[in-house]
């Protein structure tokens, strides 16, 4: 009776979501790369450009890293997008162009849990395997009035419950009652399908079930930022490649001979393992003597911040003018202002990007009244 309650109700108020049609085993992993950490509405643009640009494994295979993370950028968590590529070069290379379709086997690609191989399993190859999500745990939390269900009780209620006709259908309609019905907060029981079955309901414990989990201190970190501003070309140099590529195979259109004119802004790349692996950002303003950079610190821009899982950071960047622009020492490189959506910058440096152009434009203004 679950499953048929359960289904009806997903084939008559599933939402329309781009994933969910012409669909392919790529197509299915993108979205649940994409879906791991991220709100249905924020995914959608991203999956439809990542579906134009990197159209099958071996487009994604043969991109660059560089590529791949401007395609990403803004999404965050940016380890999915690396997962993605690598688990594409895998697809390609030891699988011959073709994802498996045994979930064990799933698992071995970069970026692939129990959750995201349950999924791909179930929706891309109708294999009766459980996916249990966020969504789908409180779920059934709730349906079976248990606080905090082990991971191993999840599975195995997910696997009892799970309609074998329909796996893959069954499982996004789980995670689509979670989405849509059965919410953290404010859940509308009343329209929900399985209501009668519901243990938490009957109890009078939805708004308890799952109980919540101990909250995560947040460290607070702070970064002092230069936002150099170099006004015209090293005379000793001019001829040389300001700006762009940085060594990492280009994909900058601002590159070399690409935008003519100044000012430039300095960006460095980020390591390649860690937080925001290998991504651009504005530099640490205590890195610039090392950088043979002088420069008078100028105005302050507005403070910008930034949530991730367990760091909330604030970046306090301040205008720093230098002499004309030498070139970029290793793994930085002079963008133009204009152009830093180009560059593979997260969130918060994209927001320095805007209040470096604002105050450029605020100068102008000064300059010419
Ligand atoms: N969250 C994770 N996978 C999903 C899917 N296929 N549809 C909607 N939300 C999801």
């Amino acid at each position: 009776m679950f499953r048929r309650r359960l289904l009806d109700h997903f084939d008559r108020c599933r939402r329309d979501l781009p994933w969910r049609r012409d669909r392919t085993p790529y197509s299915v992993v993108v979205s649940e790369f994409m879906l791991q950490q991220t709100r249905v509405e924020t995914v959608i643009p991203y999956y439809r450009r990542w579906l134009t640009r990197f159209p099958d494994w071996r487009s994604l295979a043969g991109a660059s890293d560089n590529e791949v993370l401007l395609e990403w950028k803004g999404l965050g968590y940016y380890g999915r997008a690396r997962n993605l590529h690598r688990s594409a070069k895998m697809v390609c290379g030891r699988f011959g162009g073709r994802l498996p379709d045994d979930p064990r086997q799933l698992r071995s690609l970069p970026g692939v849990g129990e959750y995201t191989a349950g999924a791909v399993a179930s929706i891309a190859f109708g294999q009766t395997v459980p996916a249990v999500d966020g969504n789908v745990r409180r779920v059934l939390s709730r349906l079976l009035d248990v606080g905090d269900p082990t991971p191993a009780r999840l599975r195995d209620e997910a696997a009892r419950l799970i309609d074998p006709d329909r796996p893959g259908d069954f499982n996004e309609a789980l995670m689509e009652l979670g989405a849509t019905v059965c919410t953290p907060r404010s859940p509308r029981c009343d329209a929900c399908p399985v209501e009668e079955e519901c243990g938490a309901l009957a109890a009078g414990t939805v708004a308890e079930r799952p109980s919540r989990s101990v909250r995560r201190r947040v460290r607070r970190v702070e970064y002092a930022v230069a936002v150099v501003v170099a006004e015209a070309p090293c005379p000793s140099d001019a001829a040389a490649s300001h700006g762009g590529g940085g060594g990492d195979g280009g994909g900058h259109g601002d590159g070399g001979t690409g935008t003519p004119g100044y000012p430039r802004t300095l960006l460095v790349k980020r390591p390649p393992t860690g937080l925001l692996a290998g991504m651009w950002e504005f530099p640490a303003l205590a890195a610039l003597p090392d950088l043979g950079l002088t420069g008078t610190p100028g105005p302050r821009l507005d403070p910008v911040t930034h949530a991730f899982t367990h760091l909330r950071a604030t970046y306090r960047p301040v205008i720093v003018r230098v002499a004309p622009a030498a070139p970029p020492p290793a793994d930085h490189a002079w963008a133009h202002p204009d152009h830093l959506d180009e560059w593979a910058l997260p969130v918060a440096q994209q927001k320095i990007g805007a209040l470096l152009r604002e105050w450029l434009r605020g100068n102008r203004r000064r300059a010419s009244g």
